[in-house]
């Protein structure tokens, strides 16, 4: 792409606000003041941890939803509805399962009016581009995932649009078969046989967007916003492989894993209860540490090095490096996690001491396990059901993920013998021993 290309905007988002109603019927934040310009000769990948409102986002700049505050401005004029020259690539490929692949991907010209001929000529070409040929009768349920996906991709296309908004396109592929669809995508692009002028990638995968994008945008959630902004000024085609590729890695890991100083004031304003707690085993935090505490690694280890030794995903330890820092037990710095004395005598410790520890370390930097270990010991017969505690989460967070976040608090605290949780019951309560007395 020439740099003049790179000159005008195409979709510009100002100050932009979006709330929802959770079922309570109250409102909640989940895009506030979001500023973003969307270039001409751009790819944009947005970064951010779920629920942070990336979809929401996507979808208010394709003009399928509108925005409560500030503007979504489409060449110049504000977006009121789904645009022509927008198209949107979805990770779950939302095909019509009845129709072929050529009914499929032929759906957005029709619903455009375009006449028989030319429609069938553009379907064509889209399906040729994309590399579907020989399988256009087929229906969604004969093909691989790949495939599916390469549909959906040529449905995007095949309408000829000048912005391309993918979500997570690629990330319910397995690894080589995303990667292979991203480079093909790179390729077209660089080869200019798509009339596309800007693409806009959400993602999770950090390795993806540094290789697919000329900027990085991370944003931060509760509410939603551009928390930070990383230029790659890398020529295409790059190689995941070349130590500058994996420096960026490392800074955007750096970047992800870093708390706004925004996030803690707004943490001692509510004392932050709703806090989202990473989805983060405890087993798997136990093997992190563990494979931190070994020879090789000393202690620190380069974030993206460890994903492949642990093989994990960035999606998978992402939440494990964050809840072990959120714990006192590791910290992340510069895209390295470093074991700290505290994780290095839980390491060395027997199942017992590793318990303790860890029940400590949540009762002091987790609001919320030590807000439920605090009720419960108000409590004569010391069990309490978990509504009251899920009411006090929807309050700041919708109904999915206030139950997500309290089961993931009952996981740790059932760990670190803070309570215990009756399945049959459906109750929290003090653990054996400590039934209803105040602690020691
Ligand atoms: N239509 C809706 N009604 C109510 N809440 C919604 C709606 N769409 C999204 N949300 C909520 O907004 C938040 C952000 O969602 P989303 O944009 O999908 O995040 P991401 O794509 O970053 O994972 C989530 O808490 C989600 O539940
Ligand atoms: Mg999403």
């Amino acid at each position: 792409m020439s740099s003049d290309r790179k000159t005008s905007p195409i979709l510009e988002l100002s100050a932009v606000g979006k709330s929802f109603r959770s079922a309570d019927g109250t409102a909640r934040a989940v895009l506030q003041n979001v500023d973003f310009t969307l270039h001409e000769g751009e790819i944009v990948a947005l970064l951010g941890q779920s629920g942070s409102g990336k979809s929401t986002l996507l979808r208010l700049m394709a003009g399928l939803l509108q925005a409560d505050a500030g503007e979504v401005r489409y060449r110049g004029q504000p977006l009121y509805g789904p645009a022509r020259g927008i198209s949107m690539v979805f990770q779950s490929f939302a095909l019509f399962p009845w129709l072929t692949v050529w009914q499929n991907v032929e759906l957005g010209l029709e619903a455009r009016g375009v006449p028989q001929a030319e429609r069938e000529r553009r379907t064509a070409e889209a399906i040729d581009m994309i590399g579907l040929a020989g399988f256009e009768g087929a229906l969604p349920r004969e093909l691989s995932g790949g495939m599916r996906q390469r549909v959906g991709i040529a449905r995007a296309l095949v309408v000829q649009p000048e912005v391309l908004l993918m979500d997570e396109a690629f990330s319910a592929l397995d690894v080589l078969t995303g990667e292979r669809l991203r480079d093909e995508i790179l390729q077209l692009w660089r080869s200019g046989s798509m009339p596309i002028k800007a693409i806009l990638v959400v993602s999770h995968n950090i390795e993806e967007a540094v290789m697919m994008a000329d900027r990085i945008l991370i944003f931060a959630s509760d509410p939603g916003r551009v928390r930070a902004e990383l230029p790659i000024a890398l020529p295409q085609p790059r190689n995941a492989d070349s130590p500058r590729v994996r420096e960026l890695i490392d800074e955007v890991y750096a970047q992800m894993t870093a708390r706004s100083p925004l996030t803690q004031v707004e943490r001692r304003a509510h004392a932050n209860l709703a806090e989202r707690l990473p989805d983060a085993d405890v087993s798997r935090m136990e093997g992190v540490l563990e494979m931190l505490a070994e020879q090789r690694f000393l202690g620190r280890a380069d974030l993206p090095r460890l994903v492949e030794a642990a093989d994990l995903t960035d999606e998978e330890l992402l939440p494990v490096a964050t809840a072990l820092g959120m714990l006192g037990l590791a910290r992340v710095e510069q895209g390295d996690i470093v074991i700290t004395a505290i994780g290095r005598r839980f390491v060395e410790g027997s199942k017992v001491l590793r318990q303790r520890i860890f029940g400590q370390q949540l009762l002091e930097h987790v609001p919320l396990v030590a807000h439920i270990r605090n009720s419960l010991e108000q409590e004569e017969s010391g069990e309490l059901a978990v509504e009251p505690f899920l009411r006090l989460l929807r309050e700041n967070l919708d109904e999915a993920e206030a139950g997500r976040v309290l089961r993931v608090a009952i996981e740790w605290g059932r760990y670190g013998e803070v309570f215990e949780y009756g399945y049959t019951t459906g109750l929290i309560h003090l653990p054996e021993g400590e039934g209803g007395e105040a602690p020691a």
